[in-house]
């Protein structure tokens, strides 16, 4: 145990007693006798926001991840004084902050603790560098669970263990590798049934200990820069996500292809090996929608060049590739060859946009075209550059989207593998070091980038991927775990990544499928796959050094495997998509770990392989080689084993069948789950029915089925179709009812029933209240379908007595 002086003598310095308090609209500022100030703002009932000053100052505000256009308001609040403390009521906690030393405590209404400080703020003078290294540390409640920090591959619940957040290229990183290639300074706390979330805004190196290093205490620090958190209440950890999400931002609908199929290697070259690829897909009847050029496409690795003897005309290659349903997207790093007879070189050079050492030079680093400078993407000016020179790629060339790798910044040959501390960058008019803008460089790389694509590609939406992020860039791009290997735990680690991705409000995600470095068999390939059709991100990668990586580089049966899976995904797109959607609008995770799916089965908190895509289907990938299944845990609820349709009760661990042609997979009774017939491509045919795949229960549930263009902004004014659907089930009768919002007209005229589950045989059916002969609803006994018109408002389906 610490005490407060030895604290003390170790140089830290705590808040003293308050001696002044005041509230204005939303915000209580309380200033202490040592010159600590705590600035505590409500931002919603369930979201506040403390913000610590030290030496009698307040910084300014500003931050890259906290989105202008998240929700604020509350219902009510209240300050009261009591003797020993200032009492904050919302209608749905209540933050107590002492007089003595401005320690907090939050409480739900019914008086529960939810989140108390143990010594809380306290911070160091930082004699080497200048400022503060700033502090928090919080009391682990007895079994209180820890999630979230972005990707890292260690176990969904942290408790017990430490992690750092500094972006680090980190090529074949194992599962204890930290820090990672991305910076996430978000987790969620569960105890007693109740989760809230801490958003810690800093960019600085920071540090996040859950009762590792003292088993009652739970803290965060960073080495500079303001103690800025911010508090977010569930009780229910699905609310705290996308509390946290709508705080940091949600995405925009991607366009629907981007959920399909994606091929990468590095490097597909010359153009016809490129062309070659994309026709094995079709030849092969292999649904993919999306192939990409990795570094060798450009002119000696200057990026928004091409070789023009690998690519003498990518123009028509790209153009080709689009009449065959083939989007292409190119790779492109921060770095720019020194070289003057480069235009973007050159460019830079003449508008001073290269980031700078402190007493002047240019950041001089290696990395694929030898020496090279580095755009500060920390500048407005900058930032619009960037976007611009994306014209001659999107605009001209016709690429679908962007992938932007190594912005960690990654640096060769260097033993930090990244730019030293000294470099200055702008931060958007607030010039400082590279300890600061270090983590959120390769952010707002993304975020020009973004903002290039969006332009050229209008009135299509943009796509594109980022390697390195920090909160908030979810707004602008999908991202993948980096350079993972073929191995079988990296299997489980990008399982457990792409949850973890989720929690922390970054579901558009996806590690290399196959592993990057080294060749994986066929099996683990086929496992990988099987896995990778269930992350949003669906991307197969490789470093090509060992061979190559696609559908059918194993045997016919993987080929066929991988087929099998692919057309699975493609059938559940229109699923996807409104998993999709729900996530942009409500900042729902697309996956769910268990705990967020279940959080009050204590079963749950400790689990890392099961999880909930959508909210409806349980997956459980194999990740052992020669399985024929596996034993999992099934949460609670009525089950439909998705292949043989078996029902089973959940609450238990399973032995479940699932040789190397499928995987664990389940539906919730309940549910309608929306399917499109298979296509090559999004797009590829008009799409005659959509068929809904209803799962009977005794009871009742509801489902959802978004529906737009695709593509484009159309949705933005009303034109997408919305089915609410209410299944209802008794022992002899299904009644499903629709009720429809949105102005978009489906192609499709018809729904395609399918029944799945349900015990009695069929006396007659009522549409609308009209009775229609089983014949006119092309009612087939043995598939259990039957077609409805796509409009209608009640459907009920009667039993034989
Ligand atoms: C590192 C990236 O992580 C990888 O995906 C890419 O293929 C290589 N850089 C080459 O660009």
């Amino acid at each position: 145990m610490i005490t407060n002086t030895e604290l003390h003598k170790s140089g830290n310095v705590f808040p003293g007693m308050i001696i002044s308090f005041t509230h204005v609209v939303d915000t209580l500022i309380f200033n202490s006798n040592n010159g600590v100030i705590l600035q505590v703002q409500v931002l919603r009932d369930s979201v506040l926001r403390f913000k610590y000053g030290t030496g009698g100052k307040m910084e300014e505000d500003f931050s890259y991840a906290i989105d202008d256009d998240g929700n604020r308001g509350y219902n009510k609040l209240k300050v009261t004084e009591e003797e020993a403390y200032y009492e904050i009521t919302t209608s749905k906690i209540i933050c107590q902050i002492a007089k003595i030393d401005l320690r907090s405590r939050i409480f739900d209404i019914d008086g529960k603790i939810i989140c108390e400080d143990e010594l809380g703020f306290h911070y160091e003078e930082s004699y080497e560098y200048g400022g503060e290294v700033v502090k928090m540390s919080k009391k682990a409640q007895p079994a209180e669970s820890y999630y979230g920090l972005g990707d890292k591959p260690a176990d969904n619940n942290m408790r017990g263990k430490r992690f750092e957040l500094w972006g680090t290229d980190q090529y074949a990183f194992g599962k204890q590798t930290d820090p990672l290639y991305k910076n996430v300074p978000f987790y969620l706390g569960l105890h007693n049934k109740m989760s809230y979330g801490i958003f810690f805004d800093n960019t600085f190196r920071s540090y996040f200990d859950f009762a590792q290093e003292r088993h009652h205490v739970t803290s965060f620090w960073a080495q500079g820069g303001v103690m800025d958190y911010y508090f977010i209440y569930g009780p229910d950890a699905n609310s705290v996500v996308s509390g946290y999400t709508d705080l940091t931002g949600k995405p925009e609908l991607p366009p629907l292809w981007a959920l399909g199929f994606h091929q990468c290697k590095w490097s597909y070259y010359p153009e016809s090996n490129v062309r070659e690829v994309a026709q094995r897909f079709r030849d092969l009847k292999i649904p993919c929608d999306a192939i990409y050029l990795d570094i060798d496409y450009m002119d000696g690795f200057r990026c928004f060049t091409w070789d023009n003897e690998k690519f003498p005309n990518p123009t028509q290659m790209i153009s080709d590739l689009r009449e065959d349903g083939f989007k292409t997207i190119a790779i492109i790093d921060p770095g720019i060859k020194v070289d003057p007879d480069y235009s973007v070189y050159r460019e830079a050079m003449e508008k001073d946009y290269f980031c700078k050492r402190a007493d002047g030079p240019y950041m001089k680093g290696k990395v694929w075209p030898g020496e090279c400078y580095f755009p500060d993407y920390t500048n407005p000016e900058v930032r619009e550059w960037w976007a611009g020179l994306f014209k001659g790629l999107i605009a001209d060339n016709g690429l679908a989207g962007i992938w932007n790798d190594m912005n960690e910044p990654a640096v060769m040959e260097v033993p930090n593998k990244t730019f030293p501390d000294d470099v200055r960058h702008d931060f958007d008019g607030h010039p400082c070091s590279h300890r600061k803008a270090h983590n959120i460089y390769g952010a707002q790389m993304a975020k020009a980038t973004y903002e290039g694509v969006k332009k050229f590609i209008y009135p299509k939406r943009p796509f594109v991927i980022t390697r390195s992020a920090y909160s908030g860039t979810q707004r602008y791009t999908s991202s993948w775990f980096g350079d993972n290997v073929a191995t079988w735990e990296h299997l489980s680690i990008a399982n457990i990544q792409a949850q973890r991705m989720a929690l922390s409000g970054m579901s558009f995600a996806g590690s290399d499928i196959g592993g990057f470095a080294e060749q994986p068999t066929g099996e683990l390939f086929a496992r990988w796959i099987a896995l990778g059709i269930f992350h949003p991100f669906c991307r197969v990668h490789s470093s090509g050094d060992h061979g190559d990586q696609e559908p059918w580089t194993f045997d016919e049966n993987i080929t066929d495997i991988t087929r099998n899976f692919i057309e699975l995904r493609y059938k559940l797109l229109p699923y996807l998509y409104t998993t999709f959607w729900q996530y942009a609008e409500e900042g729902t995770p697309m996956l769910k770990s268990l705990v967020l799916y279940d959080q009050e089965d204590p079963q749950t908190h400790y689990r890392n392989d099961e999880f909930i895509f959508g909210d409806k289907m349980l997956v459980c990938p194999v990740l052992e080689p020669n399985a024929k299944g596996r034993r999992m845990y099934i949460p609670k609820g009525e089950w439909y084993n998705f292949w043989s349709r078996e029902t089973i009760t959940g609450g238990k661990e399973e032995w479940v069948d699932a040789d190397i042609d499928s995987i664990p997979l389940f539906v919730k009774a309940g549910s309608i789950i929306p399917r499109y017939p298979v296509m090559q491509y999004v797009g590829e045919s008009k799409i005659e029915f959509l068929t809904l795949d209803v799962y009977y229960t005794l009871g009742s549930d509801k489902s959802v089925v978004y529906e737009d263009a695709s593509d484009g902004y159309d949705y933005k004014k009303g034109r997408f179709s919305l089915r609410n659907l209410r299944f209802k089930g008794t022992k002899d009768q299904m009644t499903i009812s629709q009720f429809k919002d949105g102005k978009y007209t489906t192609e499709y005229e018809t729904l395609r029933f399918n029944f799945i589950g349900m015990p009695f045989e069929i006396d007659y059916v009522e549409v609308d209240n009209v009775r229609i002969p089983l014949e006119d609803l092309q009612y087939d006994r043995k598939t259990q379908t039957m077609l409805v018109n796509k409009e209608f408002s009640e459907f009920h389906v009667v039993g034989k007595k």
